[in-house]
């Protein structure tokens, strides 16, 4: 009896150590399709984001109101703020990187990571450290989308800020999702749904985002391999809330930061980068997130 009630002990002590993948359903996954298509979108040019006329991405979200346009895809990447009736939320959309700039990004990627600005992010304790490449790049459009996202809730009185981005759109969205949860009242929801999305900062921002940002999925395709840049050897790491999507219609939700042991999750599956498999590598980047491909040759 007693051996019984102590194996049992054990396998209850080891269910709760090895935190397990749990497979998503299909209605789960078909819920995240506005959010690749608000994402796709950001890799439109503004002239066709203004009017909100960029083909299937802008017409599958149809009531969203558009009311802001940057960028040039070039020194600052094109984003859009607007107004989603349906879940009466402000959307931050940044634009990504396409893959013939992926490898000078991956190149860029291999510094480590550095102190974050206090007068952009007030607050956020000294130990928390993210790549400089992608906080310069937030920088350029934090103060003015922060205002435009006010302005929004002030003539919307929406009640959620939605941050969208795929690849180096993704870590935009990931530092845009920290800065207003810090900048924004309390009583504005901050959630963040990411695509392909590398290392934005070390283990001390993956736990303070974690607390910051509890509502946040970051979606990885198949064999991608920019969720495993920049290296967990530069002490890079990714916060909570990995989807990784295994083939149409399957996908799992790993559990933790970026220590997931399960063959199913990014971290086993791309333990590094292979030569021979780079074109797999890349072509996984772009999609397709359940039959929704990002890029800017996806743009119509
Ligand atoms: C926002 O809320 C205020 C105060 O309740 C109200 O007067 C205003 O009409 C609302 N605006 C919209 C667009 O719903």
């Amino acid at each position: 009896m007693l051996t019984v009630v102590a194996l049992f002990t054990l396998l209850f002590a080891a269910e709760v150590s090895i935190a397990k993948v749990t497979p998503l359903s299909f209605n789960e996954l078909a819920s995240f399709a506005p959010y690749t298509q608000f994402a796709r979108a950001a890799y439109c040019p503004s002239t066709k984001q203004k009017d909100w006329n960029c083909g299937q991405a802008c017409q599958a979200n149809e009531n969203f109101q558009i009311t802001h346009v940057a960028g040039d895809g070039n020194v600052m990447q094109f984003y859009y703020v607007g107004y989603w009736p349906e879940q009466n939320s402000v959307v931050v959309a940044h634009e990504g990187t396409d893959p013939e700039q992926l490898v000078s990004v991956l190149r860029d990627l291999n510094i480590p990571p550095q102190r974050l600005d206090p007068t952009i992010f007030p607050g956020v304790p000294a130990g928390v450290l993210a790549h400089g490449g992608f906080t310069d790049e937030h920088a350029l459009t934090a103060a003015t989308i922060l205002a435009q996202t006010k302005e929004v809730i002030a003539n919307t009185n929406a009640t959620t800020v939605t941050l969208v981005g795929h690849s180096l759109g993704g870590a935009l969205a990931e530092l845009d999702a920290l800065f207003m949860a810090i900048n924004l009242p309390s009583d504005i929801h901050v959630k963040a749904v990411t695509y392909g999305t590398p290392r934005v900062g070390n283990l001390a921002w993956a736990k303070y985002f974690d607390s910051m940002v509890p509502d946040f999925v970051r979606i990885n395709n198949q064999a991608d391999i920019v969720p495993i840049v920049p290296g967990r050897d530069l002490g890079f790491a990714h916060p909570h809330g990995e989807i990784h999507l295994l083939g149409p219609g399957k996908a799992v939700s790993c559990p933790g930061n970026d220590d997931a042991v399960d063959a199913q999750c990014t971290i086993k599956t791309v333990p590094f980068i292979t030569l021979p498999d780079l074109p797999l590598h890349m072509l996984n980047h772009l999609g397709p997130y359940e039959g929704i491909s990002i890029g800017t040759i996806f743009c119509d």
